[in-house]
């Protein structure tokens, strides 16, 4: 139940984040015992560089604390949707923080907001819009993979968040989301290989005053074809853009302290063919040190497109 809400000490079934350092964390259930591939009961024990935990020892410590390894320490934190994208065990591609800031943004995900979301994956977004639209909101999650789609409904339970999202095993594509949810949701979220075929759904399932709309594609060509349905289909605001994170390098420089009168002096040079010499010769007197900031020039990390775009309200949906 660790996700629901904020609380001061692990409970036995909480989920708890290990945390090791900022490169090295560990999402590890609090609980005494667990069974081996043989089928046997034993103690928990968590290996880490830095040693071994014995599970037990945490349960009833509070949040935040340092707690000793066999060679060394680490700290147990509560998670959030942050910290659990970074330690989640992937069963797909995910979406991460950077990305979900502007889709949480684009698509004003608030209390009490219904949204609707294709593919489920690994509900990595999914614990964002949930703390986003709780309590009075709720997620309508589809995948068309059961396995991905039990456990997303096992993992929303187990975190205590069961109460405000239901995950369905649905082909979103072919099939729709369901005809209950015509009409009702202010988002729509797509994380498809071919969200173009889910666009007409997306529309429907919007809420007749209107709604934002969202898809996250790897590939351009993904976001072209879905953008021609959504013009078809009477959506404005279209945009598609890119997240990245760009770093600046600080760093002192020595540079020379601008001259002016020595600025000048190539203008007179082209009256006066032999003053060039003169010019090159001086040299500006002051050299001093900066504080600079400045990018990098290639910026990797190509995550995906978003692509937003409003419904407008009162579109006709024959
Ligand atoms: C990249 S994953 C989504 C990851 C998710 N956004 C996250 O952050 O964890 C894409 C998911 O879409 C599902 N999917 C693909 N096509 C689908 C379809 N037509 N209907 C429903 N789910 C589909 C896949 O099974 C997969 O689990």
């Amino acid at each position: 139940m660790s996700f629901l809400k904020p609380k001061t000490h692990i409970e036995q079934g909480d989920v708890v984040i290990l945390y090791l350092s900022v490169n090295s964390m560990h999402a590890i259930e609090a609980v005494p015992t667990i069974v081996n591939k043989k089928g046997e009961t034993i103690v928990n024990i968590f290996q880490t560089p830095y040693g071994s935990l014995k599970v037990q020892n945490i349960i009833g410590v509070e949040y935040g604390s340092r707690v000793e390894l066999s060679k060394g320490y680490a700290h147990v934190l509560q998670p959030n949707p942050e910290l659990w994208t970074q330690t989640l065990p992937h069963r797909t591609q995910i979406i991460y923080t950077p990305d979900i800031s502007m889709i949480l943004h684009q698509l004003e995900v608030r209390p009490g907001a219904v949204v609707v979301e294709s593919g489920t994956g690994s509900g990595s977004l999914s614990h964002y819009f949930l703390r986003a639209l709780k309590p009075t909101g709720r997620l309508h999650t589809f995948d068309f993979h059961e396995a991905r789609a039990e456990q997303a409904r096992e993992e929303f339970q187990r975190h205590g968040l069961g109460d405000f999202v239901t995950v369905y095993h649905r082909d979103v594509c072919n099939l729709g989301f369901t005809s209950e949810l015509d009409g009702v949701a202010d988002a729509v979220f797509l994380d498809l290989p071919a969200p173009d075929l889910a666009v007409p759904h997306a529309f429907k399932a919007l809420k007749l005053s209107g709604g934002r709309f969202c898809s996250f594609s790897p590939c351009i060509e993904q976001s072209q074809r879905c953008i021609n349905v959504l013009t078809q289909l009477g959506f404005n605001e279209i945009c598609s853009m890119e997240v990245l994170q760009q770093e600046s390098i600080i760093k002192t420089r020595t540079m020379p302290v601008i001259d002016l009168e020595f600025l000048k002096a190539p203008k007179d040079a082209a009256a006066e063919p032999n003053s060039n010499e003169d010019t090159k010769t001086k040299e500006p007197k002051e050299i001093k040190k900066y504080l600079t900031s400045s990018h990098p020039q290639l910026l990797p990390g190509h995550t995906g497109f978003l692509t937003f775009a409003t419904l407008p309200p009162n579109i006709p949906k024959a």
